[in-house]
């Protein structure tokens, strides 16, 4: 239970104090109104706030669909959405497809089965040692220095240069990659200008270019990874008669890897941040964990529930559903709130408090639920175990300076630290 008290009149959810400190108006919702209307962008939206009906929403397909159209940004008005289809007209941009996040089964079925088929299990962990080298490079980089900006050169790069491994982007173009990977999450939970929509648009067409180039490459020469495991990607009659077998079009393998970067990037960029801010207010864990490294595995879980970085998704009512005793009408926008349903007292006692030794430390609704549970989740918490873990090896204190004001950036969505400034001291 948080102590301050915050009155929910007048609440705007884009307000950038809310965002500062979005809990204390969760929390106040759990208690009076878990069905919260308002409105965003001047689309009105309910927001879910209590973790048994966040639940019940994510495991209801029939009921709750996750079909926003083409992606997960922000709705625009008719004119720009006009002003976007000329653009892309124009410079020959890819249809962008909904696939996964954004669709329901049984289409999403199909992706997901394919995607599996590419980003397999094999395929994460042979990902373990890149993962630990990028990380040990990135520490070297900045421990001698004694502090860091720990953003900009820990936590930003690790998941863009992991992902970009995966895809097998060269060196050279890590640069392109983060650019479009930014590009690519821009507009989601933010408001932006018609004028800076549109510019992250373009690069969004620059990233498609890149990546139908090195698909087209691997149709003539396949290579070991997982673009070409998507290529080559087919559901087997066998595995399951009713969906259909042709393999992804063009749209649709942009529309996955695009996929991949939105969700995989920065949801680990701002968990990593959060799980330093968390350990720098908690030095005693930081030592538990120089005592015992295995500890990393649950100071990681725990670090997601409070985090939950991706705060909240998409959902609309089917059907005329009831909801905590509201009637919801068929077409409402909703928002689950991941990031509420992780602190809802009855399932996380003081939840509020980072306790990496609480009972259920699983039962976090971070990566989602059901159809649409996270699919980077295994690759998430490898990243954040082993960038722990080096962490842990090479630090053997650190302090959170006077520097930082803690500001958030402003998403309701994808909420995170903008900077974080560390003293280091390092291990002998
Ligand atoms: C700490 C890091 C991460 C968090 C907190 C997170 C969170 C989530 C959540 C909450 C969902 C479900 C959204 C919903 O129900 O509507 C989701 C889905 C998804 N995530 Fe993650 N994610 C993380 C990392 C990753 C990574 C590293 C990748 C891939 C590289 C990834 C790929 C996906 C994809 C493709 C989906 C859509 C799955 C589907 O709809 O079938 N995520 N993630």
């Amino acid at each position: 239970m948080i102590e301050e008290s915050v009155d929910l009149e007048g609440f705007q959810l884009l307000d950038p104090t809310v965002q500062q400190c979005p809990h204390l108006y969760y929390e106040k919702m759990r208690e009076e109104c878990p069905v919260y209307s308002t409105e965003v962008a001047g689309v009105p939206i309910v927001l879910v706030t209590r973790y048994e009906d966040v639940l019940e929403i994510i495991k209801d397909t029939d009921n709750f669909s996750s079909n926003t159209g083409a992606g997960a940004a922000m709705p625009v008005k008719a004119e720009l959405a006009d002003r976007i289809r000329e653009l892309y007209r124009e410079e020959g941009g890819y249809d962008r497809v909904g696939t996964m996040l954004t669709i329901d089964p049984p289409e999403q079925t199909r992706y997901r089965k394919l995607v599996n088929k590419a980003f397999t299990a094999r395929a994460v962990s042979s990902l373990e040692p890149v993962i630990r080298e990028i990380s040990a490079g990135l520490i070297d980089s900045f421990i001698s220095k004694g502090k860091v900006e720990f953003v900009k050169e820990f936590a930003v790069p690790l998941p863009v240069r992991t992902i970009a491994k995966a895809l097998n982007v060269p060196e050279d173009r890590l640069a392109d990659f983060k650019r479009w990977s930014d590009d690519n999450i821009a507009a989601i939970g933010t408001a932006l200008s018609d004028d800076q929509r549109l510019v992250h648009e373009k690069g969004i067409i620059e990233f498609q270019h890149y990546f139908a180039e090195q698909f087209e490459k691997r149709r003539e020469n396949p290579e070991d990874d997982i673009l070409t495991n998507l290529l080559n990607a087919r559901i087997d009659k066998d595995e399951d008669p009713d969906l259909p077998d042709e393999p992804l079009t063009m749209e649709e393998m942009l529309s996955i890897i695009s996929q991949l970067v939105v969700a995989g990037n920065e949801t680990t960029t701002k968990t990593l941040t959060e799980m330093m801010r968390l350990l720098g207010d908690n030095p005693e864990q930081w030592e538990m964990l120089r005592n015992d490294p295995e500890r990393a595995g649950k100071v990681v879980e725990e670090t997601v529930r409070m985090t939950t970085p991706t705060q909240g998704f998409w959902r609309f009512a089917k059907n005329d559903v009831e909801i905590a005793g509201t009637k919801i009408p068929a077409g409402t926008r909703m928002v689950v709130m991941f990031s509420s349903a992780n602190r809802d007292e009855s399932i996380f006692p003081d939840g509020d408090t980072f306790d990496p030794d609480r009972d259920d430390l699983f039962s976090h609704l971070a990566f989602g639920k059901g159809a649409h549970y996270c699919l980077g989740a295994s690759l998430a918490r490898l990243e954040l175990r082993v960038a722990l873990e080096e962490l842990v090896k090479r630090i053997d204190s650190y302090e959170l300076t006077p520097a930082n004001n803690f500001d958030y950036l402003p998403s309701f969505m994808l909420r995170g630290l903008k900077s974080l400034e560390i003293e280091i001291k390092p291990a002998q």
